[in-house]
């Protein structure tokens, strides 16, 4: 497995901390992996992520402010090894667009009992996203553990 995108909807909240947390393990353990992150919708292309999204990774060291969102492309289905998704309704739209299934996840399978990371863009307050960072950081590093050496 030599590389990884996370796809949300927006690419604002969600797959940019995903992208950000494995970026960081890779670094802390010397891996030789590719990261990324898109959406399946192109609302927002271009900008950065929302502020909450920001805010909760700088809690934990890791710095997302640079990321832009973009678009899954037809093109990142052949160039990715394992595309990740955040929810189920990631996995339905990416299947409609054509994602090979062998390349798909879900990214709550991977320790949290295939539950959909939910999206924090739509809770009140800081709290939810303090929760979805919790959970995006349990579930990667069980996906890096059990696909690394794939
Ligand atoms: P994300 O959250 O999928 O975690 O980036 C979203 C942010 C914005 C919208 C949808 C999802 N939106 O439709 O504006």
């Amino acid at each position: 497995m030599k590389s990884i995108l996370f796809v949300c909807l927006g690419n604002i909240c969600r797959s940019p901390i995903a992208e950000g947390v494995t970026l960081d393990f890779v670094s802390k353990n010397n891996l030789d992996i590719v990261v990324d992150s898109c959406g399946t919708g192109d609302y927002h292309k271009g900008e950065t992520p929302c502020p909450n999204s920001i805010k909760v990774a700088l809690q934990n060291g890791i710095d997302i402010a640079q990321h832009k969102a973009r678009a899954i492309t037809q093109g990142d289905f052949k160039q990715f090894d394992l595309i990740v998704a955040l929810d189920e309704s990631n996995i339905k739209n990416l299947l409609k667009m054509g994602c090979p299934k062998e390349k798909l996840h879900k990214l709550g399978s991977f320790g949290y009992e295939n539950q959909d990371v939910p999206d924090p863009y739509f809770f009140d307050g800081f709290e939810g996203f303090e929760k979805v960072f919790e959970m995006i950081e349990t579930c990667v590093h069980k996906l890096i553990e059990e696909k690394r050496k794939i």
